[in-house]
């Protein structure tokens, strides 16, 4: 490769194909790509009319006349919680909407028709607090059934929620509440973690004497927490929803109304709210749940570990499956509280046979050791998911022999806040995967590597990751700021969409995401990605996880510096650490040999559970850290920079 793209090192030559029985069923099937490829817009206007129930279908689909300022099926009207919960109560309503498992141990088994009754209550309770469409409201809650009917009661009277992740500070409450100026705030007393309780509302109490716009909160009762209760501004859960009726009409939404804005924090900068509109949301959020976890609604038991808070949550475990008609399983707590087996318990006990999650809780279940999941019986899962960070093939190994039945397909699944649905997969009847690949783009959608220059690059080749085409569920912009929104996406590679990813492709033209292109390191001008040099260590039978920096060098340029997780049987040794300094240079070549290792028994996280590289990287400089608000475990971040001689 030039000096243009960024290197390909990493060789990965393990192939599945689809198990052959798995494929005769599949619901995802080859000819779709090809519909797709003929006509996207008509693909997506079919997925749109045959998946969701409008109040008046859309005649338009695509329309780019104002480009980026993309619109999808902009004269349909609909409302996403009566395609939810409404037409799925022809029936009585008896199937399960959601098997809720709460942290200390008990359990609601909720149906569509209760979930519809108490989503019908709140959105009077909504009404009766003077919320109405287009006001916007921020719910900050933790993992209970009343998030989910929160979200819905708001899509249902057509005012924009903005979910914040129960984990955030008060400091980011005020932040993201008074950027879109929300009315409302909705809240818990408090959250189940590891057995003690997050105080929530506290925190709301902290953050609502900075945020003029609020003019009530709501507080749910979820764990019998003392709570201050402000006379006027704050009323209970259950006093609001007391006396209201199980019926409330849903508002006709158009197709480009405002659903939800959920902020992401990027690098540095003040966090973008970004904004997803209602109709092409749900159509892409529907259609690619249905197609990549290979729904089958009536004998499935589905299950995305997720949290709500981000949007894998929106989209596969409210939006997605409920309007897909899916039984879901929700749990509450961690998945090592009590034990490290929680939720192999889970599985066995419900059944699950579709199990979405990420890399990094695989990273955890690989250091604490298969004895958790040997603990359970886990033959009814069919299928497994991964999403969030690039997945090392040791770890996609070893959540298909450990965790899956023997054979079983793994979608690998590349996408963001922003794409608001899975946009790089398999799809599990018909790819042939390969561990560490998302493989190909979904049907309809169109992606491309470039070099700097904007240039496609040839099958084989490193670069930047673009989208095409636009895509029906894709950001319309961020919140109050469009100018951000042309200048973050759309203007380095005018006509694309700009991830900020790097990727790769191989020679059958399947995608390997390389990572954040602000994490790409420079090696004595050979740009490489941290990804394939973390994969290569954890290829190494003592290694949990790794993550490797590039940090500045006076000969180099920037040398590889890796931290390193070891499996809990492993010890330390300089041994050991010579040992992998030469695994990654059998691997993947002597250019990306780390230059120095450090054993950490954890590595820096965001509280989605991506490693921060960016504060490994000052501690490797020798910099000041920069801002640590969005860190899940601040804790190791001084312990690896005493350990890094005194850094
Ligand atoms: C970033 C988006 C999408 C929901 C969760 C994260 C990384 C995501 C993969 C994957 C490699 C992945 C990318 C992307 N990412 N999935 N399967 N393989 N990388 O949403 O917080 O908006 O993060 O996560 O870097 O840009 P998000």
């Amino acid at each position: 490769m030039g000096d243009s793209g960024i290197e390909n090192l990493l060789q990965e030559s393990r192939t599945f194909p689809p198990p052959a029985a798995f494929a005769s069923k599949a619901v995802g099937t080859a000819d779709l790509y090809t519909e797709a490829d003929e006509d996207f817009v008509a693909y997506w206007t079919r997925q749109a009319k045959e998946r969701i129930t409008w109040f008046k279908e859309p005649k338009q689909g695509l329309d780019d006349s104002n480009a980026p300022f993309f619109t999808w099926f902009q004269d349909g009207k609909l409302n996403i919680s009566y395609n939810c919960l409404d037409r799925h109560l022809a029936d009585g309503g008896d199937k399960v909407a959601y098997h809720w498992v709460g942290e200390p141990g008990d359990t609601r088994t909720i149906t569509y028709r209760e979930l519809s009754d108490e989503v019908n209550r709140f959105a009077n309770g909504l009404l009766s607090l003077g919320i109405e469409k287009g006001d916007r409201v921020a719910i900050y809650m933790g993992m209970v059934p009343e998030l989910t009917i929160a979200m819905l009661a708001c899509a249902r009277i057509g005012a924009p929620h903005s979910v914040i992740f129960g984990g955030f500070s008060a400091e980011s409450i005020v932040d993201r509440v008074n950027d879109q100026e929300a009315k409302l705030l909705i809240t818990c007393d408090g959250a189940w973690r590891r057995g003690t309780v997050v105080p929530l509302k506290e925190n709301c109490d902290a953050a609502m004497e900075s945020t003029p716009s609020v003019e009530h909160c709501i507080v749910f009762d979820r764990t019998g927490a003392k709570v201050s209760m402000s006379d006027g501004r704050d009323v209970w859960w259950h006093d609001l929803v007391a006396q209201q009726s199980t019926e409330c009409e849903p508002e006709s939404m158009n197709a480009e109304d405002l659903l939800f804005i959920l902020y992401t924090s990027g690098t540095t900068a003040k966090p973008k709210g970004i904004m997803h509109t209602t109709g092409g949301y749900l159509t892409g959020a529907a259609t690619t749940h249905a197609l990549v976890f290979d729904l089958k609604p009536d004998s499935d038991v589905y299950w995305c570990a997720a949290d709500i808070g981000w949007v894998t949550g929106h989209t596969y475990i409210v939006y997605g499956p409920l309007t897909n008609h899916t039984t879901s399983v929700m749990y509450e707590g961690t998945p090592d509280y009590p034990d490290k087996d929680r939720l192999w318990s889970i599985i066995e006990q419900y059944g699950v046979t579709i199990f979405y999650t990420a890399p990094t809780a695989i990273r955890a279940f690989m250091k604490w050791g298969v004895e958790y999941p040997q603990q359970h019986d886990l033959s009814s899962l069919r299928l497994l998911g991964t999403v969030g960070e690039p997945i090392n093939p040791a770890a996609w190994m070893w959540y298909q022999e450990n965790i899956g039945p023997k054979d079983c397909p793994i979608v690998d699944t590349w996408w963001q806040t922003e794409t608001g649905g899975i946009m790089i997969s398999p799809l599990p009847g018909v790819t042939t995967t390969k561990p560490g690949s998302a493989t190909r783009p979904l049907p309809g959608i169109f992606a491309q590597v470039v070099d700097v220059e904007g240039d496609p690059v040839p099958l084989g080749g490193g670069g930047f990751l673009t989208i095409t085409k636009p895509w029906p569920s894709m950001l319309r912009s961020i919140y109050g700021d469009d100018k951000r929104y042309i200048s973050t996406y759309w203007e380095r590679y005018p006509g694309a969409y700009f991830a900020g990813d790097g990727a790769k492709t191989d020679e059958d033209g399947d995608f390997w995401i390389l990572g954040r292109v602000d994490d790409v390191m420079n090696i004595s001008g050979h740009r490489i990605s941290t990804m394939e040099v973390e994969s290569a260590l954890v290829s190494h039978p003592t290694v949990a996880e790794a993550a490797v920096v590039g940090a500045t060098d006076d000969l180099t340029g920037q040398a590889i510096a890796a931290f390193v997780t070891l499996r809990g049987t492993a010890t330390e040794s300089d041994e050991l650490l010579e040992e992998l300094r030469d695994h990654v240079a059998m691997k993947i070549g002597a250019i990306a040999k780390p230059k120095t290792i450090i054993f950490t028994p954890d590595l820096p996280k965001t509280r989605s559970g991506k490693i921060m590289r960016r504060l490994l990287r000052d501690i490797s400089d020798n910099r000041t850290l920069g801002d640590v608000t969005t860190l899940a475990n601040a804790e190791v971040v001084a312990a690896i920079a005493e350990q890094s001689g005194g850094k």
